[in-house]
């Protein structure tokens, strides 16, 4: 039986249960298969993908919404692939559009590596940010206590304070993926000042390191006080993507070991900036998901 064109193959919703085909199509990219990030994104958000005409994944993305249910405010696309065999054929294009026609008016974002940008800024995605990733055992500096500052970790009566928290400085509700955080990282940590939360952050692991995000915090100094006492709890690797308008933290993290891996740029599509505080979030969950 010939084979089906590329650009006939329907594309269809993705399940938990194409988990290890995900997993497969980014190893077929060069890209460590993420298994566990895979796993959150795919029941947190949206997956899409279309079946290859050898078995397997010809491509597959996924969109995490924020906001309402019914009306969601904010949608972040994420592991956009399309396996080697099948590259350069329009088949990326074709996902995307129809990614973008589904989500209708719902203002989207994502971060784009450079071999994905092209497409993005011709579906008319622009440029709004960029994230510096960042990765290396962190090495305790002589950081004092941050006056009046105090981590610890979290526990489930936090939820209510760390969900207003999240809403206010991600400026859309994010419960899906806040409320998923305590089984799917491994630490989960706040900042305290007077009793009061103004800051928290996750280590999740991912392959052989522990990736800290979000990282939500009133300022630098809680921003750091937040990782340094993430990684006194890990012998692993850490690695972080930080908007790079948070020179203060870059800097910092550079000088206790972390070392500049990549660039991704931020992209929006219906609006001109994210929604909620930068100046409060430093790091996203992963890029995946904003
Ligand atoms: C980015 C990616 C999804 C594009 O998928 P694709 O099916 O190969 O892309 P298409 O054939 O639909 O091409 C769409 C346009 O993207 C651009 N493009 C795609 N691959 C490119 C490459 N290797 N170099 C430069 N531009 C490229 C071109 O403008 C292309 O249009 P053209 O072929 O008419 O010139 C695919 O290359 C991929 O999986 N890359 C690795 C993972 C990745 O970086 N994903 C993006 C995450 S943000």
């Amino acid at each position: 039986m010939p084979t089906p064109p590329l650009a006939t193959l329907p594309i269809r919703r993705l399940t938990f249960r194409d988990l290890s085909a995900c997993a497969d199509l980014s190893e077929d990219r060069g890209w460590p298969r993420e298994e566990h990030k895979w796993g959150l994104l795919l029941s947190a958000g949206k997956g899409y993908g279309i079946d290859g005409p050898d078995g397997g994944l010809a491509s597959a993305c996924v969109v995490t919404e924020y906001g309402g249910r019914e009306q969601p405010s904010l949608g972040a696309i994420g592991m956009v692939l399309v396996a080697e065999r099948h590259a350069r054929q329009g088949v990326g294009r074709r996902l995307m559009h129809y990614v973008v026609s589904t989500m209708d008016s719902t203002p989207l974002t994502l971060y784009a590596t450079p071999n994905g940008r092209p497409l993005y800024e011709e579906l008319g995605f622009k440029v709004t940010g960029r994230a510096e990733m960042l990765r290396g055992h962190f090495v305790p500096g002589a950081d004092g206590p941050v006056a009046g500052v105090s981590t610890r970790s979290a526990t489930a009566e936090d939820l209510p304070a760390l969900l207003r928290l999240d809403e206010e400085v991600f400026g859309a509700d994010r419960t899906h993926i806040v409320t998923r955080l305590p089984a799917f990282a491994d630490q989960l940590r706040v900042a305290e000042e007077d009793g009061r939360i103004i800051g928290y952050a996750a280590a999740w692991p991912n392959m052989n390191t522990h990736v800290v995000g979000p990282l939500i915090a009133r300022d630098t100094p809680t921003a750091t006080a937040l990782v340094a006492s993430l990684a006194a709890r890990t012998d692993r690797p850490l690695r972080t993507d930080i908007d790079v308008r948070h020179e203060e933290l870059l800097a910092w993290a550079k000088a206790r070991g972390l070392e500049s891996v990549a660039f991704n740029t931020v992209m929006t599509y219906g609006i001109t900036e994210l929604p909620g505080d930068w100046t409060r979030r430093f790091a996203p969950v992963t890029v995946a998901a904003g």
